[in-house]
């Protein structure tokens, strides 16, 4: 186990604001399985009134005795990262949402920001937005070492640890442990301050020269323990900008649009699935990621491996939909918000490039793969269970991430030979995502178009 690679996996910032995709859902409907109605069951949905879950049986579940979900809105910043209102104490804050770390952050008035000369832009508050101002009511928490993290982009922040109450779409972790960053170098859009990380307790504890410092609560892992909301949070990420009125409140299905982004504590989000598609896999070990030399069963992260994947040749000629690969590999994969693109082995990414009508070709200018923005777009999709989750055509070629000349596109998945892989932004806007910690597995369900 080494130091560098438990950078966490925050990758907001490799993309720059252009590169924004925009894409609809073309989703096949598999067989009706009975995962669909277990799954439904165990995981009310949001738009099944509140009072109608408290009365529902239980038979197997807590859950339907339970409070139903809290979606919060997500802002969805150009489709490169989302942000997401905290309540710190009696503040209202914006933060990023990650699901590749564990800790939540904000600057603190007046902070450091470290300036590099290539980032001219970022100077003075390194593009955050306005910090935590005075004191944490649970005051700074004597005797830890300072806080540092840095992230797989290269930023980072160091600060203090301290308590306050955090709320987010009216569920309220008491107490908890947070972090205050007075010194960082990172490149934000002047709009969120600071990282919301939901990934598991024993990411924290890989802190300090040995990395073994004790693991503390995350956010989310306080308000399930506390009984607030059931083990599990759900993610539903539009693809497209959302417009105007985007308030963070929280809970407000009544007037979800499909343009919204959510992030679903204790259950569902309130948008359209397939319901036909549902389908679950087992979230892996920190072990599974053999490269990163951890020895431990213990979850860190969401790590998963997909039954496969599917690339089939595009367009509407006869051979449409052939299947070109179809590979069965089991390649452990992070499912990760904070990441815009999906990250997959190179062997394969270089067969969904050749797929590309004309074929893709790397542009040194853009440092990744690009296709004519008129090319003819393979299919390619991601299979769990018995469902394959297909990244759309738009997501796979994105019309508004183009190179200098405009003519070419850039891919949605590139490769690397370098784990982790990832699935990121531009497979989880087809998706509905949940991330469900009580029973150690992700489930997974196709968008409707949107
Ligand atoms: C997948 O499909 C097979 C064959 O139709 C069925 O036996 C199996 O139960 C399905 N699995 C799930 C998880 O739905
Ligand atoms: C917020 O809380 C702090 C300390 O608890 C208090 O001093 C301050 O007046 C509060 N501000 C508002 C706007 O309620
Ligand atoms: C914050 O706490 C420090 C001492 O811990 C104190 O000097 C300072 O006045 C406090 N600031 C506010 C705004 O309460
Ligand atoms: C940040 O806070 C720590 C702990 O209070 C302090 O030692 C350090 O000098 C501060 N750094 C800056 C840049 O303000
Ligand atoms: C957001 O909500 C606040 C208070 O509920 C309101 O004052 C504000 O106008 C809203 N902003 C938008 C953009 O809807
Ligand atoms: C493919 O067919 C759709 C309608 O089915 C049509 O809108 C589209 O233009 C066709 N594309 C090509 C490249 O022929
Ligand atoms: C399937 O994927 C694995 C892992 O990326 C790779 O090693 C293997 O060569 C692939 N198989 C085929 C037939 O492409
Ligand atoms: C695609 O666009 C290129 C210019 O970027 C043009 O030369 C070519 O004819 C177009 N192909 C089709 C099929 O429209």
């Amino acid at each position: 186990m080494t130091a560098p690679i438990i950078a966490a996996f925050l990758w907001l910032a490799t993309v720059k604001a252009a590169d924004r995709p925009r894409s609809l859902l073309d989703q096949n409907a598999a067989a009706l399985s009975p995962l669909r109605a277990e799954v439904r069951d165990a995981i009310p949905t949001h738009v099944i009134p509140m009072r109608e879950h408290k009365l529902a049986p239980s038979t197997t579940n807590l859950a339907l005795q339970r409070r139903a979900n809290f979606p919060a809105r997500l802002k969805n910043i150009y489709d490169v990262y989302y942000s997401i209102d905290l309540v710190v104490g009696n503040q209202t804050i914006p933060v990023s949402v990650d699901t590749g770390s564990s800790d939540t952050w904000m600057v603190q008035e007046p902070y450091e920001c470290v300036s590099f000369w290539w980032d001219e832009a970022g100077k003075e508050t390194c593009g955050l937005g306005s910090g935590f101002k005075g004191n944490l009511s649970g005051g700074i928490i004597p005797n830890l070492p300072p806080f540092v993290r840095s992230y797989v982009d290269g930023t980072f922040v160091s600060g203090v640890y301290g308590r306050e109450d955090v709320s987010i779409g009216g569920i309220t972790a008491h107490s908890q442990r947070l972090a205050l960053v007075n010194y960082t170098y990172w490149h934000g859009d002047g709009q969120t301050s600071g990282l919301l990380g939901l990934a598991y307790p024993y990411l924290t504890s890989l802190d300090g020269p040995d990395q073994n410092q004790p693991p503390y609560d995350p956010v989310f892992t306080t308000m399930w323990k506390s009984g607030a909301i059931d083990p599990v949070f759900s993610i539903a990420l539009s693809r497209h900008e959302d417009q105007g009125n985007n308030n963070n409140t929280g809970a407000d299905p009544g007037t979800s649009s499909k343009q919204e982004s959510y992030l679903a504590l204790g259950g569902l989000p309130p948008v359209d699935v397939d319901e036909t598609t549902w389908a679950r896999t087992e979230i892996h070990g920190m072990r599974a990621i053999p490269q990163w030399g951890f020895e431990t069963d213990e979850r860190g992260m969401y790590i998963v491996k997909p039954d496969a994947f599917v690339l089939q040749r595009g367009g509407n000629g006869t051979d449409a939909g052939e299947e070109l690969v179809r590979n069965t590999t089991q390649v452990p994969v992070l499912v990760d918000v904070g990441a815009t693109l999906s990250y997959l082995p190179k062997g394969l990414v270089n067969q969904i490039y050749a797929a590309f009508d004309p074929p893709a070709k790397y542009i040194s200018t853009g440092g990744l793969f690009y296709a004519r923005c008129n090319a003819t777009v393979p299919r390619f999709g991601v299979q769990f269970g018995n469902s394959t989750f297909y990244i759309t055509s738009e997501d796979l070629l994105r019309q508004t991430a183009r190179d200098p000349t405009g003519e070419w596109c850039r891919i949605g998945v590139t490769d690397t030979d370098t784990p982790p892989h990832v699935l990121g932004v531009s497979f989880l806007t087809n998706v509905v995502a949940v991330f469900d910690v009580g029973k150690s597995e992700m489930r997974f369900a196709a968008r409707k178009r949107y």
